[in-house]
C-alpha cells in the first residue's frame, strides 16, 4: 500500500512531477518493506522463582506446548544450542558425507527452520547434530561481519544458509526482517535461557510470552530468566491454563512490543498487536 501524493494548488502533472511522485512512492514502499517482521513468541519453562535451570524440566511438556504455537522458525542462542547437545546427546556422532548436503525439503513441509545465533563459532563441529533432527526443516546460522573466517568456511563447506548482520553481535531486528523476506517466516518461537530473550525484549521485538511454570522453587542458585534485563517490561495476561496436574501455563502480551520502528522516540511507546490463539 502506498500513499497518494497530495496535489498542490495549480500543479500540473508534468513529466517531472510524475517522476517525483514515483520516486517518493518507491521510497515509501522501501521503508515499509524493510519493516516487515515476524511475530516473536518467547516460550520458557521456569520454576516458581523464575529459574531456567537447576530443576527437573519436563522437556516433553515444554515442546508439546511449544508445538502449539506452530512457529515457522525457532530462534536459538548458541549457549542454549550447545547445552542442548551436552544434555541430550551421549556422544557426538562422526560427520558423514550426507551431513555436508542441504536437506531436500518439500514445499509443503510444515516443520520449522531452526535459526541458531552463533557469531563466535561456538558450534563448529557440532551443527550436524541439529541438521539431522527430524523436527526441523533446515538449520540457518546467524553470524556477523566479525565472525571468524574459519567458521564461515566450515558453514559454507556444509552448505548451511547463513544470515550476516551486525558487528560484535547479531542485529536481531535486521535478521528477523531477513527471515521474513527470504524465508517467509511469519512467526518465530524463541526458546532460550534468558540472555537472548532479554535482548529481544529490550529491543521491543517480543510480542508474547508463554511461560510454563513448574511446581518447584530453585532457591538461592536460581538462574533468573530475566537476569539481563535492565528496565521494566509491562505485560498483559491473555490467558492461563492448568496443564497436567501441576503446571501452570501463562500467556502474556508484551506491551512494549514495537514491530515497526516509527522513529527513535516512538519505538518504545508500545503497539500491542493481536493476540495469538494457540
Ligand atoms: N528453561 C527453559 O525454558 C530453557 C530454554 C532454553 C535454554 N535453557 C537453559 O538456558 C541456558 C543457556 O541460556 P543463556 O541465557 O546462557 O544463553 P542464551 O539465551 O542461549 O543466549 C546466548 C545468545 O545470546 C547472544 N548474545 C549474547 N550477548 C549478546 C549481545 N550483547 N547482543 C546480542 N546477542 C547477544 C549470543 O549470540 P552469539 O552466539 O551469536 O554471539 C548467544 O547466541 C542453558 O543452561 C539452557 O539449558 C532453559
Amino acid at each position: 500500500m502506498y500513499e497518494k501524493q497530495p496535489k498542490q494548488a495549480g500543479q500540473s502533472r508534468t513529466k517531472n512531477s510524475y517522476a517525483a511522485a514515483f520516486r517518493s512512492n518507491l521510497k515509501y514502499i522501501e521503508n515499509h518493506r524493510k519493516h516487515m517482521l515476524p511475530r516473536v513468541i518467547m516460550h520458557n519453562t521456569i520454576s516458581i522463582d523464575g529459574s531456567v535451570r537447576d530443576f527437573e524440566l519436563d522437556i516433553g511438556l515444554h515442546y508439546e506446548i511449544a508445538d502449539r504455537i506452530k512457529a515457522d522458525a525457532h530462534l536459538i542462542g548458541s549457549e542454549t544450542a550447545k547445552t542442548g547437545i551436552e544434555l541430550f546427546t551421549e556422544k557426538i556422532p562422526e560427520e558423514e558425507p550426507a551431513d555436508f548436503a542441504k536437506p531436500q525439503t518439500k514445499t509443503n513441509d510444515t516443520r520449522p527452520f531452526w535459526v541458531i545465533s552463533d557469531s563466535k563459532g561456538k558450534l563448529k563441529g557440532l551443527l550436524h547434530v541439529y541438521r539431522r533432527s527430524c523436527y526441523c526443516k533446515e538449520v540457518i546460522i546467524l553470524v556477523t561481519n566479525k565472525t571468524p573466517e574459519d567458521y564461515i568456511n566450515y558453514l559454507k563447506e556444509r552448505n548451511y544458509d547463513i544470515i550476516v548482520s551486525g558487528e560484535e553481535h547479531v542485529n536481531y531486528r535486521e535478521t528477523l526482517e531477513k527471515l521474513y523476506e527470504r524465508y517467509n517466516v511469519k512467526t518465530v518461537l524463541t526458546d532460550n535461557g534468558g540472555v537472548l530473550n532479554g535482548i529481544l525484549l529490550k529491543e521491543g521485538l517480543v510480542a508474547e510470552m508463554s511461560l510454563l511454570i513448574s511446581p518447584v522453587v530453585v532457591g538461592k542458585q536460581a538462574t533468573n530468566l530475566f537476569r539481563t534485563l535492565e528496565s521494566k517490561v509491562n505485560l498483559e495476561l491473555i490467558r492461563s491454563e492448568r496443564i497436567r496436574a501441576n503446571h501452570l501455563l501463562a500467556i502474556y502480551r508484551v506491551l512494549e512490543y514495537s514491530p515497526v520502528e516509527y522513529g527513535q522516540t516512538a519505538a518504545r511507546s508500545g503497539t500491542p498487536g493481536e493476540a495469538s490463539n494457540y
